[in-house]
């Protein structure tokens, strides 16, 4: 039996393979600087970004964000992903599980990373609207199914806005959130999708005792196109209108990195969405980040069979950019002097935002 979510799985991903499905809006990392040094006075095995994440050692702060499984074939995507993760020694987050809840045969499709990265950090995956109404039991099934070291909860309310056969229930998450924090054994990640998080929310969530952030700012894969497209293909007219009005909604990237870092200064911050180079990478652990997300770029790698070198070559690139930064490692980093330019200048200004 093949349920709706693995459907809309299937077409997600093809998607975000066939189409333009990124901006308009821009991460605003182009608007950061940091001042090149040209005598660092280190070599490139001095740089070290090795970190504690969930209990566990990483080589580099890198996760490879949350994105399938929930669909015949998809177990494929998740293999290798796991694979490489546990290879390079980085976290990595399955898709949302709901698929398997509604259809246990499809459990395989994500238990497959833990077989493939026995060591990595894995994050098992939910969204709001499931998180609001799933009783304990079920969630902690979730967490179980691929014996994940934290929860994400994905906060997609403007994906479920867009998406033809969306839900438009969104209260009663913080309740929900309060009983779940209690009970459940791992930590919660709170997550977006590409709309970014508000220092306003980190506050209150951080206030709760969330002590994880994953940003996912807009600038990088854009659900609102996503679902534009899906309701084009069902000749949705409404549908794809309402999607389109929203094609230039949310927090960009690099705000919400520093939004989270005002909002709850003392949790893990994953930067993520739109997150495309190196460069990218260095600025987001400057502006805040403690790890940082990619999920585009990596199915995209995936479905090229450039997985292998792809990342090698990121990586290599993070340490020469931390050389030329004249930073061992992100404490370091923190403290190199960087321009910030309009308009996240304005951005950070007209929001009484400080930065690390
Ligand atoms: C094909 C695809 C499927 C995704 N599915 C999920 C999902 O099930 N749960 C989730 O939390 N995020 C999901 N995401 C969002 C990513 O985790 C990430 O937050 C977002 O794509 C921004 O990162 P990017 O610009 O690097 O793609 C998905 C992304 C893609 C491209």
């Amino acid at each position: 039996m093949s349920s709706g979510s693995s459907n809309r799985k299937l077409e997600h991903i093809d998607i975000s393979l066939r189409e333009d499905v990124e901006g308009p809006l821009k991460t605003l990392l182009e608007c950061v600087h940091i001042v090149h040094n040209a005598v660092p006075e280190l070599d490139l095995s001095d740089v070290d970004l090795s970190l504690e994440f969930l209990g566990k050692r990483l080589n580099l702060p890198l996760i490879i964000s949350g994105m399938t499984g929930g669909a015949r074939g998809t177990e494929n995507i998740n293999a290798e992903l796991a694979k490489i993760a546990e290879d390079v020694g980085i976290g990595l987050g399955v898709g949302s599980q709901r698929a398997a809840i509604e259809d246990e045969s499809l459990r395989y499709t994500y238990a497959v990373v833990r077989e493939y990265a026995p060591k990595s950090p894995i994050l098992a995956n939910i969204g709001i609207s499931e998180f609001i109404r799933y009783d304990l039991s079920l969630i902690t099934k979730i967490v179980d199914m691929v014996s994940a070291d934290a929860l994400a909860v994905h906060l997609n309310v403007a994906q479920e806005l867009t998406q033809p056969e969306g839900s438009h229930t969104f209260k009663g998450f913080i309740k929900r959130l309060e009983v779940v924090m209690k009970e459940l054994p791992v930590p919660l990640i709170i997550k977006e999708v590409g709309f970014g998080i508000s220092k306003e929310v980190a506050e209150v969530l951080n206030g709760m005792g969330i002590k994880y952030f994953d940003v996912a700012g807009s600038g990088g894969t854009n659900w609102a196109k996503i679902e534009m497209f899906r309701a084009r293909l069902r000749n949705d007219r409404v549908k794809e209108r309402v999607a389109s009005e929203l094609l230039s909604w949310g927090i960009p990237t690099a705000a919400s990195i520093v939004e989270v870092w005002n909002g709850a200064p003392k949790s893990t911050i994953i930067a993520s969405g739109g997150i495309r180079t190196a460069l990218d990478i260095v600025k987001s652990l400057r502006l805040g980040a403690d790890l940082v997300g990619l999920a585009l770029p990596l199915l995209k790698a995936y479905h090229y069979g450039t997985l292998q070198e792809y990342l090698a070559g990121l990586i290599k690139s993070i340490k020469a950019l931390m050389v030329l930064s004249g930073a061992r490692n992100v404490y370091e980093l923190r403290k190199k002097p960087i321009i910030i330019y309009d308009p996240l200048k304005s951005w950070i200004t007209q929001r009484d935002l400080k930065i690390p």
